[in-house]
């Protein structure tokens, strides 16, 4: 048994922030917190009151970990062309499994050092290099799913990066599964099913992969509805929305992770809620490729599971706290948005806000509910995944600390990332705190 102590704040429900002072979490070498309790209830093996407060670890539900050698590039084009100009040339890179594991293992630690505990990937097309990301994740102690991405369709995936039919994208995710079930020592890492968007799939695959969910009960991921293009090309394809042609493919369940989901209608809202599928909501992303802003309060009203998402490279940046002021930032011009159409005393859509309480709740324990894990608050039954945070120049009252660290922190003002009861990261100590 270890016990951490620490000033804990968390949302442990949408709505509500409960801030500790001084508090003793003990937690057993599972990872798995045992109990919350008053701080000099018992001795401490580590005291970290002085060095900032406790935060849950950030959940990260939507990253390409093949496209971070070009985060904060490429984004000059629509989705389309983004993908057949800089992404699929990158990610056909990843074939080569020393340049793979390069960059896995830099991602990985990176993501560590921004806070980040759990981690949902899209890996490539290969087996090899997307088994490297699930083992990398393992080794540094990263809580991950971890997809190899299926994309089939020949005509939309260029020849040179593609599965070869069908039967390769389901029989290729299915040994993927297995594999990743069969790492030595995995308690951290889940394979997840992902068919790379339906324009990418063929009706064959994605009608196999929903049977590769049923039978495994594997999680899902894919990208739902993404922008206009991506929209309108399913609509065109299907005569359906994405989360219903995805629901006749089983492919939407309570496991599935829909990535952006800015064009949904309100009945694929109620279908999703009535699934329990989840959303990614990436802000960052949807600035670029989303043509539309996600209306977040509304899918919140209609109780969807959400989490928030970086979309690395879609969105340039690898911190999910740029993500979640994005969300209160992309809510207010949702709110206040200029629509031509109107005149300057009716635009925008009324009561669209959102703010950093919200944003707070879906990087953490609105992430760990779309993904059904026992993380993102402190309390019994759920495992440490923790994030220490020093803000340097805090002057304010303590009731402002929290909306400080979602609106402003800095990756460098996490000093210690902690996974399962284990510190994985400690960057950085402040001056003031070295011994
Ligand atoms: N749709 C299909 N592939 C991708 C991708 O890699 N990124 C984003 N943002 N959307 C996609
Ligand atoms: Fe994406």
């Amino acid at each position: 048994m270890q016990a951490v102590r620490a000033h804990l704040i968390h949302s442990p429900e949408r709505g509500r922030i409960e801030r500790i002072e001084d508090a003793l979490v003990s937690f057993d070498a599972a990872g798995q917190i045992v109990r919350v309790a008053d701080g000099n209830s018992a001795p401490a093996n580590i005291d970290l009151r002085s060095q900032g407060v406790l935060l849950p670890g950030l959940v990260d539900l939507h990253i390409h970990a093949p496209q971070f050698p070009q985060l904060g590039t490429g984004l000059d084009v629509p989705l389309e062309d983004w993908l057949s100009k800089y992404t699929f040339p990158l990610e056909a890179r990843f074939a080569d499994l020393t340049y793979a594991a390069f960059v896995h293992d830099a991602l990985v630690r990176r993501l560590l050092a921004n806070g980040t505990t759990t981690a949902v990937y899209f890996a490539t097309i290969h087996g090899p290099s997307s088994l490297n990301l699930a083992e990398t994740c393992l080794r540094l102690g990263q809580r991950a799913f971890v997809g190899k991405v299926a994309m089939d369709l020949a005509g939309a995936c260029p020849d040179y990066y593609r599965d070869s039919d069908a039967a390769a994208s389901i029989n290729e995710t299915a040994d993927f599964i297995k594999a990743v079930r069969a790492m030595p020592g995995n308690d951290l890492v889940e394979p997840i099913i992902t068919p790379r968007f339906i324009p990418s799939c063929s009706d064959d695959a994605l009608a196999g992969l929903g049977e590769l969910a049923a039978s495994t009960g594997a999680a899902v991921q894919t990208h739902c509805s993404e922008s206009d293009w991506e929209h309108g090309f399913v609509l065109n394809r299907m005569g359906k929305t994405d989360a219903s042609a995805l629901d006749e493919f089983g492919l939407l369940t309570r496991r599935s992770v829909l990535a952006h989901a800015g064009h949904i209608t309100d009945a694929d809202m109620d279908l999703i809620a009535e699934r329990g599928a989840g959303i990614a909501h990436c802000p960052l992303s949807n600035a670029y490729f989303g043509n539309a802003v996600f209306p977040l309060r509304r899918a919140l009203a209609k109780a969807l599971h959400i989490g928030l998402g970086t979309d690395i490279s879609g969105g340039h940046s690898a911190f999910l706290l740029d993500n979640a002021r994005a969300s209160v930032t992309a809510s207010r011009m949702l709110e206040e948005g200029v629509d031509p159409s109107k005149d300057a005393a009716n635009r925008g859509v009324d009561a669209s806000r959102i703010d950093f309480r919200d944003a707070f709740y879906m990087a953490t324990k609105g992430g760990a509910e779309v993904l059904d894990l026992p993380v993102g608050a402190f309390k019994a039954g759920l495992q440490m995944d923790a994030i220490l945070v020093n803000l340097v120049d805090d002057f304010g009252p303590v009731e402002d600390l929290l909306q400080k660290i979602i609106m402003r922190a800095t990756p460098a003002e996490i000093t210690q990332t902690w996974v399962a009861g284990k510190c994985v990261s400690a960057p950085m100590v402040h001056p003031d705190q070295s011994v």
